[in-house]
């Protein structure tokens, strides 16, 4: 099978020709989403081939229960999964009775699917044949409205190009739907009502254990030459409801069916009000109609894009893929809302849960912080703080206490909610992305006060368990963290990770610092969370007596700091030595080979590398770079961006463009064979920071923002937007100079390690 198929453009993601193969990858790679729904690319007419159905609400999960083979004490109870919501873009389309059906069809000519990025709508057109001969010309508009983010809008049209034709449409709501990855079979919905009034469908339907009561609504609207079609049959049963409308077209004359759609949920509406909701938003939809709302789309998709588009001359596939990232950020989350935040496949699939991991804070925060604003990132920083709570309590039930928090590693609502207790559970040092997440909006925004109101809290929550956590060996004379699992997600308990342990410290440190200075500067917050928080100066003592003597094992010999102990032990033959049949690993070895392997999945040692670039040299970083990458497989999509990044840092841009390379078009081109079960929605947030920290060399350094631009030897040159500070800054790089330029006031940087300030909407320019 063809796995880059995407054709080439700056703006749209295309597709051309039909093949059945490719069905479910294009599902994902044209998804939508804006924010509070989105869902997989699906036909909206019946489909009998292989497809995977996915239409997703923010925030609307369900807990289901653990499937583990052996329980064990301190296990999480349920894994929780983002629910494949009741579907509402179905349109069953008959021409002279016989059903539309791409995969029945006698042919199926100039197939092509447009997602324009710049617009945030998705066109599939195709001129089918039917089986008895009947050929049809479709034209299919779709997007999920950003200002209406509960609306999506679909308009479908049939034109008859053989003869005279009877056109069916059976718009449709359908409840009785189902996960694909449900541990016990069951369905997670309980239909509560289904409804019609006049031209509008309504299912009010509730989520089983949560609770989240949806009402999934639609009203159509079909026309032919200025002659609109009244509704001539409902089909209603406990999971369905869907409306008939049939109109004759003459041959080439085309029928137009509109369906306005959508979700309004408990979420943000009272629960017993919902189908009232839904009318009073349809009075206000339907008055706006098809073409005020695509005219809304595109402007506010244009102004995503005034902030937070990246531009790239002389590599279209580069261009393409990199607003294909920021596209699907953008569709993912929009910072509105501090209950919600990113899932590893945003609303693409159902992998991962739709759950929050470390992946928020340790790569997606910076593109929110840098492409929105200071709000959205501490809404991103804000959802952790409401959990603080859970994270206590899910580390009471591991025998924590006095208030020692453990964030889960992947979570809906706060508490732990996966079922791999090695690989994932294990994986502590989440904890200390959290705590470095609030150092680095700090840092970037200058909003301390974050600190003292909310960030404070979780701080010390942190430090208590990273100081409980750790155990004092005499052997060594030093603290120790046993039994963890690194990023690197092919070693699972093992000791001393020195990743780990170095966050842990940092966190401590860290933690105190902010004591100290929300102690001189914010008194009176001081006086609240120390009560609060019950804590005491002896207490702050023994944490630092574990920051300042924890353990990282080293190995004089190499200079380097190990990933754990005994990695040396190992037999250590590098990636580019094994045999291209059995990578991926994952896919090609047992579990048991994989663990005693040398591989590594993702940046470990490198991942503290790039957090703590300060704390280092570039030697050492080149030493330590040097010694891991050889054995790093990047089989975790959260690899090569890290990577690419320090590979810049280093001066090594062949190997940085070949790293970005692979994020950047990691699903496009389908690199890891899996697109069909969703995209990698915050590895996407990795292939900005790959230019904009990678090339673009940005950093935070005592307040101020430093640049250091370097051009792939590939590109013309690329430019991009930080919004640091309320002022907006565009760099532009070429191979001959750098073009600052500035929206705001003045704004002092360094560039190239010279500081240099500059004026609004004067262009500065700095040879390179
Ligand atoms: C990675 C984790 C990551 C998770 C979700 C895993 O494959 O190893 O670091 O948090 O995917 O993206």
């Amino acid at each position: 099978m063809n796995q880059d198929y995407i054709v080439p453009d700056n703006w749209c993601i295309i597709e051309e020709g039909f093949e059945k193969d490719r069905v479910m990858q294009s599902e994902s790679l044209f998804s939508l989403g804006n924010g509070a729904m989105g869902q997989r690319a699906n036909f909206e007419e019946h489909y009998s081939g292989k497809t995977f159905q996915g239409s997703y609400i923010g925030g609307v999960y369900y807990p289901d229960k653990t499937k583990v083979g052996w329980w064990k004490n301190g296990y999480p109870e349920y894994f929780a999964k983002v629910l494949n919501a009741p579907s509402w873009i179905g349109i069953r389309v008959k021409v002279n009775g016989e059903e539309l059906d791409l995969n029945t069809c006698k042919s199926v000519r100039n197939f092509k699917r447009v997602l324009n990025m710049k617009e945030g709508v998705y066109t599939r057109s195709f001129v089918a044949t039917l089986p008895s001969g009947m050929e049809i010309q479709v034209n299919v508009t779709r997007f999920l409205s950003l200002q209406y983010d509960e609306v999506g809008v679909i308009r479908y049209e049939v034109t008859p190009l053989t003869e005279k034709a009877t056109i069916t449409f059976e718009s449709y709501l359908d409840s009785s739907i189902e996960n694909h990855d449900t541990n016990w079979e069951e369905k997670f919905w309980n239909t509560l009502d289904v409804k019609q009034v006049g031209n509008r469908g309504f299912i009010v339907a509730e989520t089983k254990k949560t609770a989240f009561r949806v009402c999934t609504f639609m009203e159509n609207r079909l026309e032919v030459n200025g002659v609109v079609s009244n509704i001539q049959k409902v089909n209603q049963k406990e999971n369905y409801i869907g409306f008939v409308y049939e109109t004759s077209a003459e041959k080439n004359q085309t029928a137009q069916f509109e369906k306005y759609a959508g979700y309004v949920t408990s979420f943000n509406h009272p629960k017993e009000k919902l189908i009232e909701e839904t009318e009073y938003l349809l009075l206000k939809i339907s008055s706006l109609g098809f073409e005020e709302l695509l005219k809304d789309q595109k402007e506010d998709w244009a102004e995503v894009w005034q902030m937070a588009d990246i531009t790239i001359e002389g590599d279209v596939k580069a261009q393409q893929a990199i607003r294909f990232n920021i596209f699907q950020l953008n569709q993912t989350y929009s910072g509105k809302d501090a209950r919600l935040n990113i899932g590893p496949k945003g609303f693409t699939g159902e992998k991962y849960g739709g759950s929050t991991y470390w992946d928020t804070e340790a790569y997606c925060l910076p593109f929110y912080m840098a492409t929105k604003n200071a709000e959205v990132a501490r809404n991103l920083l804000k959802y952790r703080y409401d959990q603080l709570g859970k994270a206590i309590e899910n580390a009471e039930k591991l025998g924590f206490k006095s208030g020692a928090a453990l964030y889960p590693m992947v979570t809906m609502n706060g508490e732990e909610c996966h079922n791999e207790w090695e690989i994932t559970f294990e994986e502590i040092h989440r904890n200390g992305a959290i705590a470095f997440a609030i150092y680095n909006y700090v840092r970037y925004t200058n909003d301390f006060a974050y600190v003292p109101e909310m960030g404070l809290e979780v701080l010390i929550g942190i430090a208590r368990f990273w100081h409980q956590r750790a155990t004092f060996s005499k052997d060594k004379n030093k603290y120790v963290i046993l039994g963890v699992t690194g990023p690197n997600e092919y070693e699972n308990n093992i000791n001393n990770n020195f990743y780990t342990n170095y966050i842990a410290q940092w966190c401590i440190k860290y933690a105190k610092e902010c004591l100290d200075k929300v102690k001189t500067s914010y008194s009176n917050d001081f006086e609240r969370v120390w009560k609060k928080t019950n804590l005491s100066e002896n207490e702050i003592e023994q944490w630092l007596a574990v920051a300042e003597n924890m353990y990282y094992p080293y190995s004089e010999e190499l200079n380097i700091y190990l990933q754990q102990d005994g990695f040396l032990d190992k037999e250590l033959i590098t990636v580019a030595e094994l045999d291209k049949k059995e990578r991926p690993i994952n896919q090609h070895w047992s579990w048991d080979r994989i663990l005693r392997s040398p591989y590594i999945k993702q940046a470990d040692t490198l991942q503290g590398f790039y957090f703590f670039e300060d704390h280092f040299t570039k030697e050492e970083l080149a030493r330590h770079y040097d010694f891991y990458e050889p054995f790093t497989v990047h089989e975790s999509s959260l690899s090569p961006c890290v990577h690419s990044i320090l590979a810049a840092s280093l001066g090594r841009m062949e190997h940085a463009y070949t790293f970005y390379l692979r994020t950047s078009r990691l699903d496009l081109d389908d690199y890891n064979k899996e697109v069909h079960e969703g995209l990698h929605i915050t590895s996407m947030a990795g292939t900005w920071m790959s230019i904009v920290e990678g090339f673009g060399g940005l950093r935070m350094r005592n307040g101020m923002l430093h640049l250091n631009p370097q051009i792939p030897s590939q590109w013309k040159s690329y430019s991009f937007k930080v919004n640091f500070r309320g002022q907006i800054l565009k760099v532009s790089v070429s191979p001959k100079e750098t073009k600052l330029l500035l929206e705001g006031i003045s704004l002092q940087l360094s560039i190239n390690g010279k500081d240099v300030t500059v004026e609004n909407g004067k262009e500065m320019i700095v040879s390179l």
